[in-house]
């Protein structure tokens, strides 16, 4: 059955503004995104990217984020880390928490980090070392979970195998990616069945994109199986760099709606949501891509 509660993991301003491709957005406004979603009640926040600026440009002032936003008590700020360098400015920085990423594809890995999933579990280790010397909490990724943009179909069995190795290496939680938001319910609930015999249901998460507007439906099916931390984006802002023609993530304002209208307890207010989202878009002089958004208007 479903949950009486849900944690969201706000994602928006690392996975929804490492894709903006047009200018280069300040530090003020990334941090005012980060201040005001905390206000509107998000505990969850992943509020950057320590990842190489050769490679992310958008995520290049990680540190000068992190120094500058307030900290609310009680609000977790997460980092997404590729290795050691990653590791130690989110450390610096004070990260409550790093993050830390694979997939299910040998292509998608190499194309959004340079090596296998072998070296990239590899490379993982001295990330948790550290992280784990500093009391830092560890959350892992795995992407291309529902499908791969350069393979195709993926064998839930390989998810499961790369999120039990996260699982051992130390992550608290594993978050699913489907990345290209191409999955669909029946598919997503069978490939966590596949997941959930090697990792316990209430460490997994669902990180999934809209690209195929399938996100609210995939998440109403794996909320049935006891799924019941999810990722969302404030917007639905974002995509990502190394997954061509990937949209963003389910939009926050979208999943707080479906959540409060399934009577399941967010912490979050709707009404300080929305405008966010409004504002943020308008920064970003694109469209918003929440529904929810758009029908609650802007003012
Ligand atoms: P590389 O080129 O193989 O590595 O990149 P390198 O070690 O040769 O480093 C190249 C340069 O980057 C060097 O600088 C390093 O110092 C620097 P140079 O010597 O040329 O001047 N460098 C760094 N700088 C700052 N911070 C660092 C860092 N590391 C190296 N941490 C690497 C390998 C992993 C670094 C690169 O491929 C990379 O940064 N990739 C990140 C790609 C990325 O951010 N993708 C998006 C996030 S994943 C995602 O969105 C999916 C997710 O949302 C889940 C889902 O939706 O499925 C999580
Ligand atoms: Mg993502």
């Amino acid at each position: 059955g479903l949950p009486n509660k849900a944690r969201i993991v706000e994602v928006g301003p690392r996975d929804g503004l490492q894709n903006e491709s047009g200018a280069v957005i300040s530090t003020a406004i990334k941090v005012e995104l980060i201040n005001r979603l905390a206000e509107a009640g998000l505990s969850h926040i992943e509020a950057a990217s320590f990842v190489s600026p050769k490679w992310v440009p958008q995520m290049g002032d990680a540190a000068e984020v992190m120094a500058g936003i307030t900290r609310k008590t009680g609000v977790a700020y997460a980092a997404l880390t590729p290795n050691i360098k990653g590791a130690e400015g989110a450390i610096a920085a004070h990260a409550d928490e790093v993050a830390i990423f694979s997939a299910a594809s040998e292509s998608f890995t190499q194309k959004n980090i340079n090596c296998s999933i072998a070296e990239s579990l590899a490379r993982f280790i001295p990330v948790i070392e550290a992280a784990k010397k500093n009391n830092i909490r560890i959350r892992g990724y795995v992407s291309t979970v529902l499908g791969c943009p350069y393979e195709g179909d993926i064998d839930p069995a390989q998810v499961a195998a790369v999120a039990r190795e996260l699982l051992d290496m130390g992550c608290y939680e594993i978050s699913l990616g489907d990345t290209i938001g191409v999955g669909t319910p029946v598919k997503a609930r069978k490939m966590l069945a596949r997941v959930a015999k090697d990792v316990p249901i209430n460490q997994l998460a669902a990180h999934f994109h809209d690209t195929y507007g399938q996100a609210l439906a995939n998440l109403y099916a794996v909320m049935q199986d006891g799924i019941s931390v999810i990722d969302t984006s404030i917007a639905g802002l974002g995509g990502c760099p190394y997954a061509k023609g990937a949209s963003g993530n389910v939009a926050t304002e979208d999943v707080v709606y479906m959540l409060n209208g399934l009577g399941i307890e967010t912490g979050i207010d709707l009404d300080k949501l929305v405008p966010i989202g409004h504002w943020i878009t308008q920064e970003l002089g694109r469209s918003n891509g929440s529904k929810v958004g758009l029908a609650m208007g802007c003012d």
